[in-house]
Protein backbone atom coordinates (compact mmCIF):
# COMPACT_ATOMS: atom_id res chain seq x y z
CA UNK A 1 0.00 0.00 0.00
CA UNK A 2 1.23 3.46 -0.89
CA UNK A 3 -0.24 5.81 2.07
CA UNK A 4 -0.22 9.57 0.46
CA UNK A 5 -0.27 12.52 3.41
CA UNK A 6 -1.96 15.84 2.27
CA UNK A 7 -0.43 18.82 4.21
CA UNK A 8 -3.20 19.16 6.84
CA UNK A 9 -2.31 16.17 8.96
CA UNK A 10 1.77 14.70 8.43
CA UNK A 11 2.19 14.24 12.00
CA UNK A 12 -0.85 11.17 12.11
CA UNK A 13 0.01 10.31 8.69
CA UNK A 14 3.18 9.45 10.15
CA UNK A 15 1.99 7.38 12.95
CA UNK A 16 -0.06 5.48 10.76
CA UNK A 17 2.63 4.46 8.47
CA UNK A 18 4.53 3.57 11.50
CA UNK A 19 2.15 1.18 12.16
CA UNK A 20 1.55 -0.18 8.95
CA UNK A 21 5.47 -0.60 9.24
CA UNK A 22 5.97 1.76 5.96
CA UNK A 23 7.56 5.39 5.09
CA UNK A 24 4.75 7.77 3.28
CA UNK A 25 4.58 7.97 -0.08
CA UNK A 26 6.57 10.56 -1.67
CA UNK A 27 4.39 13.83 -3.25
CA UNK A 28 5.03 17.40 -3.16
CA UNK A 29 2.29 19.97 -2.38
CA UNK A 30 2.56 23.53 -2.14
CA UNK A 31 0.87 26.34 -1.19
CA UNK A 32 0.54 29.77 -3.19
CA UNK A 33 0.61 33.42 -1.66
CA UNK A 34 -2.83 33.85 -3.14
CA UNK A 35 -3.68 30.49 -0.83
CA UNK A 36 -4.23 28.03 -4.03
CA UNK A 37 -2.79 25.01 -3.84
CA UNK A 38 -0.70 22.40 -6.03
CA UNK A 39 0.04 18.81 -5.44
CA UNK A 40 2.66 16.73 -7.51
CA UNK A 41 3.21 13.10 -7.65
CA UNK A 42 6.60 11.76 -8.28
CA UNK A 43 5.66 7.71 -7.24
CA UNK A 44 4.83 5.38 -10.21
CA UNK A 45 0.96 4.27 -8.20
CA UNK A 46 -0.10 2.31 -11.21
CA UNK A 47 -2.07 -0.68 -9.92
CA UNK A 48 -1.03 0.39 -6.71
CA UNK A 49 -3.67 0.27 -3.74
CA UNK A 50 -3.22 4.34 -2.44
CA UNK A 51 -4.75 5.81 0.30
CA UNK A 52 -4.26 9.76 1.07
CA UNK A 53 -4.93 10.95 4.11
CA UNK A 54 -6.27 14.68 4.68
CA UNK A 55 -8.41 15.76 7.12
CA UNK A 56 -11.06 18.38 6.33
CA UNK A 57 -9.74 20.80 9.08
CA UNK A 58 -9.76 24.40 8.47
CA UNK A 59 -8.76 25.59 6.06
CA UNK A 60 -11.50 23.19 4.77
CA UNK A 61 -12.05 24.22 1.58
CA UNK A 62 -8.00 24.38 0.94
CA UNK A 63 -7.66 21.11 2.65
CA UNK A 64 -10.72 19.67 0.35
CA UNK A 65 -9.28 20.90 -2.97
CA UNK A 66 -6.13 19.14 -2.01
CA UNK A 67 -7.89 16.28 -1.46
CA UNK A 68 -9.28 16.49 -4.88
CA UNK A 69 -5.95 17.34 -6.70
CA UNK A 70 -4.49 13.72 -5.42
CA UNK A 71 -7.65 11.80 -6.39
CA UNK A 72 -7.70 13.07 -9.53
CA UNK A 73 -3.71 12.76 -10.20
CA UNK A 74 -3.85 9.36 -8.73
CA UNK A 75 -6.74 8.07 -10.84
CA UNK A 76 -4.63 9.51 -13.88
CA UNK A 77 -1.61 7.41 -12.99
CA UNK A 78 -3.66 4.12 -13.05
CA UNK A 79 -3.73 3.53 -9.35
CA UNK A 80 -5.86 0.52 -8.58
CA UNK A 81 -7.40 1.69 -5.28
CA UNK A 82 -8.02 5.35 -4.24
CA UNK A 83 -8.80 5.70 -0.37
CA UNK A 84 -9.79 8.86 0.77
CA UNK A 85 -8.96 8.77 4.49
CA UNK A 86 -10.34 11.54 6.23
CA UNK A 87 -10.29 11.12 10.00
CA UNK A 88 -12.43 14.80 10.20
CA UNK A 89 -14.73 15.18 7.87
CA UNK A 90 -15.59 18.83 7.68
CA UNK A 91 -19.17 20.15 6.57
CA UNK A 92 -20.94 16.89 8.36
CA UNK A 93 -22.60 18.84 10.89
CA UNK A 94 -24.24 20.76 7.40
CA UNK A 95 -26.29 17.23 7.02
CA UNK A 96 -29.67 18.57 6.11
CA UNK A 97 -31.32 22.37 5.36
CA UNK A 98 -31.73 22.96 9.30
CA UNK A 99 -33.53 25.86 7.86
CA UNK A 100 -35.45 26.11 4.79
CA UNK A 101 -32.79 27.69 2.14
CA UNK A 102 -30.04 26.11 3.44
CA UNK A 103 -27.31 24.48 0.97
CA UNK A 104 -26.70 20.80 2.17
CA UNK A 105 -23.54 20.89 2.47
CA UNK A 106 -22.52 17.24 3.15
CA UNK A 107 -23.91 16.36 0.16
CA UNK A 108 -22.02 18.50 -2.20
CA UNK A 109 -18.43 17.05 -0.43
CA UNK A 110 -19.82 13.61 -1.19
CA UNK A 111 -20.22 14.30 -4.72
CA UNK A 112 -16.83 16.21 -4.79
CA UNK A 113 -14.74 13.00 -3.29
CA UNK A 114 -16.58 10.78 -6.09
CA UNK A 115 -16.01 12.55 -8.44
CA UNK A 116 -12.30 13.18 -8.59
CA UNK A 117 -11.46 9.24 -8.68
CA UNK A 118 -11.58 8.46 -4.57
CA UNK A 119 -12.56 4.60 -4.82
CA UNK A 120 -13.31 4.42 -0.77
CA UNK A 121 -13.64 6.92 2.11
CA UNK A 122 -12.61 5.70 5.23
CA UNK A 123 -13.73 8.56 8.04
CA UNK A 124 -14.12 8.73 11.79
CA UNK A 125 -16.83 9.99 14.47
CA UNK A 126 -19.42 11.33 11.59
CA UNK A 127 -21.36 14.28 13.67
CA UNK A 128 -24.33 12.64 11.50
CA UNK A 129 -23.96 8.91 10.44
CA UNK A 130 -26.53 9.56 8.10
CA UNK A 131 -23.69 11.58 5.94
CA UNK A 132 -22.39 8.41 4.60
CA UNK A 133 -25.87 8.12 2.90
CA UNK A 134 -24.69 10.91 0.57
CA UNK A 135 -21.72 8.53 -0.82
CA UNK A 136 -22.74 6.39 -3.73
CA UNK A 137 -18.45 4.43 -3.12
CA UNK A 138 -17.62 2.26 0.06
CA UNK A 139 -17.85 4.78 3.24
CA UNK A 140 -16.62 3.65 6.22
CA UNK A 141 -17.87 5.48 9.32
CA UNK A 142 -15.28 4.29 12.06
CA UNK A 143 -15.92 5.31 16.20
CA UNK A 144 -13.37 6.40 18.39
CA UNK A 145 -15.20 5.17 21.39
CA UNK A 146 -13.40 1.87 21.77
CA UNK A 147 -10.07 3.91 21.60
CA UNK A 148 -11.39 5.94 24.29
CA UNK A 149 -12.86 2.83 26.77
CA UNK A 150 -9.16 1.63 26.80
CA UNK A 151 -7.57 5.19 27.57
CA UNK A 152 -9.74 5.84 30.52
CA UNK A 153 -9.56 1.92 31.32
CA UNK A 154 -5.79 2.32 31.41
CA UNK A 155 -5.62 5.29 33.06
CA UNK A 156 -8.36 5.07 36.02
CA UNK A 157 -6.14 7.18 38.54
CA UNK A 158 -6.08 10.44 35.82
CA UNK A 159 -9.79 10.59 36.45
CA UNK A 160 -10.26 11.14 40.30
CA UNK A 161 -11.49 8.97 42.92
CA UNK A 162 -15.10 9.10 42.57
CA UNK A 163 -17.54 6.90 40.36
CA UNK A 164 -17.49 7.97 36.56
CA UNK A 165 -20.36 9.08 35.06
CA UNK A 166 -20.46 9.85 30.66
CA UNK A 167 -22.32 12.62 29.96
CA UNK A 168 -24.21 13.26 26.75
CA UNK A 169 -24.14 17.30 26.46
CA UNK A 170 -26.94 16.76 24.13
CA UNK A 171 -29.39 14.87 22.55
CA UNK A 172 -26.22 13.74 19.67
CA UNK A 173 -24.04 12.69 21.87
CA UNK A 174 -26.47 10.44 23.23
CA UNK A 175 -25.59 6.73 21.68
CA UNK A 176 -21.79 7.60 22.35
CA UNK A 177 -22.17 8.22 26.19
CA UNK A 178 -24.71 5.36 26.65
CA UNK A 179 -22.10 2.99 24.35
CA UNK A 180 -19.15 4.50 26.22
CA UNK A 181 -20.53 3.65 30.04
CA UNK A 182 -21.54 0.08 28.94
CA UNK A 183 -18.09 -0.88 27.80
CA UNK A 184 -16.73 0.87 31.20
CA UNK A 185 -19.19 -0.58 33.15
CA UNK A 186 -20.56 2.73 34.62
CA UNK A 187 -23.55 4.97 34.26
CA UNK A 188 -24.59 7.68 32.34
CA UNK A 189 -26.09 10.86 32.07
CA UNK A 190 -27.73 13.91 29.32
CA UNK A 191 -28.48 17.33 29.11
CA UNK A 192 -30.25 19.22 26.44
CA UNK A 193 -28.88 21.96 24.57
CA UNK A 194 -30.91 24.67 22.64
CA UNK A 195 -28.48 27.02 20.10
CA UNK A 196 -29.74 29.67 18.44
CA UNK A 197 -30.05 28.56 14.74
CA UNK A 198 -29.10 32.61 13.84
CA UNK A 199 -25.90 32.80 16.00
CA UNK A 200 -24.77 28.60 15.71
CA UNK A 201 -21.24 29.86 17.19
CA UNK A 202 -22.68 31.55 20.32
CA UNK A 203 -20.84 30.82 23.24
CA UNK A 204 -23.44 29.56 25.77
CA UNK A 205 -26.04 27.23 24.36
CA UNK A 206 -28.85 26.67 26.88
CA UNK A 207 -28.41 23.87 28.49
CA UNK A 208 -30.71 21.41 30.77
CA UNK A 209 -29.32 18.22 32.75
CA UNK A 210 -30.70 14.77 33.93
CA UNK A 211 -29.13 11.82 35.39
CA UNK A 212 -27.06 11.67 38.67
CA UNK A 213 -23.59 13.58 38.74
CA UNK A 214 -23.63 14.46 42.49
CA UNK A 215 -20.54 13.85 43.71
CA UNK A 216 -19.36 11.60 40.49
CA UNK A 217 -16.51 12.18 38.25
CA UNK A 218 -17.73 13.23 34.76
CA UNK A 219 -16.57 12.48 31.60
CA UNK A 220 -18.11 14.72 28.71
CA UNK A 221 -18.61 12.90 25.19
CA UNK A 222 -18.81 14.58 22.06
CA UNK A 223 -17.66 14.35 18.26
CA UNK A 224 -16.42 18.00 18.12
CA UNK A 225 -15.25 20.85 19.60
CA UNK A 226 -15.27 23.96 18.28
CA UNK A 227 -15.94 27.49 20.55
CA UNK A 228 -16.22 25.43 23.54
CA UNK A 229 -19.67 26.67 23.83
CA UNK A 230 -21.51 22.98 24.58
CA UNK A 231 -18.43 21.14 26.74
CA UNK A 232 -18.05 24.37 28.56
CA UNK A 233 -21.67 25.29 29.80
CA UNK A 234 -22.01 21.37 30.47
CA UNK A 235 -19.47 21.14 32.49
CA UNK A 236 -20.64 24.37 34.86
CA UNK A 237 -23.95 22.84 34.88
CA UNK A 238 -22.37 19.79 36.21
CA UNK A 239 -20.14 21.48 38.57
CA UNK A 240 -23.49 23.11 39.92
CA UNK A 241 -24.94 19.89 40.24
CA UNK A 242 -22.24 18.62 42.66
CA UNK A 243 -20.23 16.89 40.18
CA UNK A 244 -16.14 16.18 41.92
CA UNK A 245 -14.32 17.30 38.52
CA UNK A 246 -15.56 17.48 34.91
CA UNK A 247 -13.59 16.05 31.85
CA UNK A 248 -14.25 16.00 28.17
CA UNK A 249 -12.86 13.72 26.18
CA UNK A 250 -13.68 14.44 22.03
CA UNK A 251 -12.82 13.09 18.83
CA UNK A 252 -12.30 16.32 16.34
CA UNK A 253 -10.58 19.24 17.84
CA UNK A 254 -11.54 22.60 15.62
CA UNK A 255 -10.63 24.76 18.30
CA UNK A 256 -12.26 27.87 16.50
CA UNK A 257 -11.43 29.55 19.96
CA UNK A 258 -7.48 30.15 19.34
CA UNK A 259 -6.40 31.20 22.65
CA UNK A 260 -5.11 28.49 24.96
CA UNK A 261 -5.92 30.33 28.03
CA UNK A 262 -9.71 30.46 27.24
CA UNK A 263 -8.98 26.42 27.36
CA UNK A 264 -6.76 26.42 30.13
CA UNK A 265 -8.86 28.84 32.43
CA UNK A 266 -12.08 26.58 31.85
CA UNK A 267 -13.88 24.53 34.10
CA UNK A 268 -12.72 21.44 32.37
CA UNK A 269 -10.43 19.26 34.30
CA UNK A 270 -8.64 18.33 31.57
CA UNK A 271 -9.16 18.00 27.84
CA UNK A 272 -8.49 14.10 25.92
CA UNK A 273 -8.66 14.94 22.29
CA UNK A 274 -8.02 12.46 19.34
CA UNK A 275 -5.42 13.69 16.71
CA UNK A 276 -7.99 13.76 13.62
CA UNK A 277 -7.28 17.13 13.61
CA UNK A 278 -3.44 18.75 14.30
CA UNK A 279 -3.35 21.28 16.68
CA UNK A 280 -1.15 24.03 15.56
CA UNK A 281 1.48 24.17 19.06
CA UNK A 282 0.19 28.25 19.35
CA UNK A 283 -2.80 26.50 20.36
CA UNK A 284 -1.87 23.78 23.05
CA UNK A 285 -2.22 24.10 26.56
CA UNK A 286 -1.28 22.13 29.42
CA UNK A 287 -4.80 20.65 30.18
CA UNK A 288 -5.00 19.30 26.57
CA UNK A 289 -3.75 15.74 26.00
CA UNK A 290 -4.79 13.68 22.72
CA UNK A 291 -5.20 10.02 22.30
CA UNK A 292 -3.95 8.66 18.90
CA UNK A 293 -6.34 6.81 16.55
CA UNK A 294 -3.45 6.37 14.15
CA UNK A 295 -3.90 2.43 15.23
CA UNK A 296 -7.61 2.22 14.56
CA UNK A 297 -7.12 3.75 11.11
CA UNK A 298 -4.03 1.81 10.21
CA UNK A 299 -5.83 -1.45 11.05
CA UNK A 300 -8.53 -0.27 9.02
CA UNK A 301 -6.45 0.56 6.15
CA UNK A 302 -5.18 -3.09 6.19
CA UNK A 303 -8.72 -4.11 4.83
CA UNK A 304 -7.46 -3.07 2.16
CA UNK A 305 -4.60 -4.80 0.90
C1 LIG B 1 -22.90 19.53 17.76
O1 LIG B 1 -24.01 19.27 18.17
C2 LIG B 1 -21.68 18.74 18.06
O2 LIG B 1 -21.96 17.45 18.45
C3 LIG B 1 -20.83 19.42 19.09
O3 LIG B 1 -21.47 19.38 20.33
C4 LIG B 1 -20.59 20.83 18.68
O4 LIG B 1 -20.22 20.90 17.35
C5 LIG B 1 -19.53 21.48 19.53
O5 LIG B 1 -19.39 22.78 19.11
P1 LIG B 1 -19.02 23.94 20.12
O6 LIG B 1 -17.69 23.56 20.73
O7 LIG B 1 -18.94 25.16 19.26
O8 LIG B 1 -20.12 24.05 21.14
Amino acid sequence: MLLFSGSSNQPLAEKIAEELKISLAACETVRFADGEVRVRMVENVKDQVCAVLQSLSPPVDSNLMELCQFGQLLKKAGAKKIVAVVPYLGYARQDKAHREGEAVSSAIVAKIIETFGFTDVITLDLHSVEVVNFYKIPTLSLSALETFAQFIDSHRDDFGGGDLVIAAPDEGARNKAEELAKILEVDWAIFKKERDLEKPDEIKPKMTGQGEIKGKEVIIIDDIVSTGGTAITCSQKCLGMGAFHVFLMATHAVFTRGEPQFWQNSPLEKIYISDSILVPKTKMFDKLEFISVAPLLAKNLLNFL
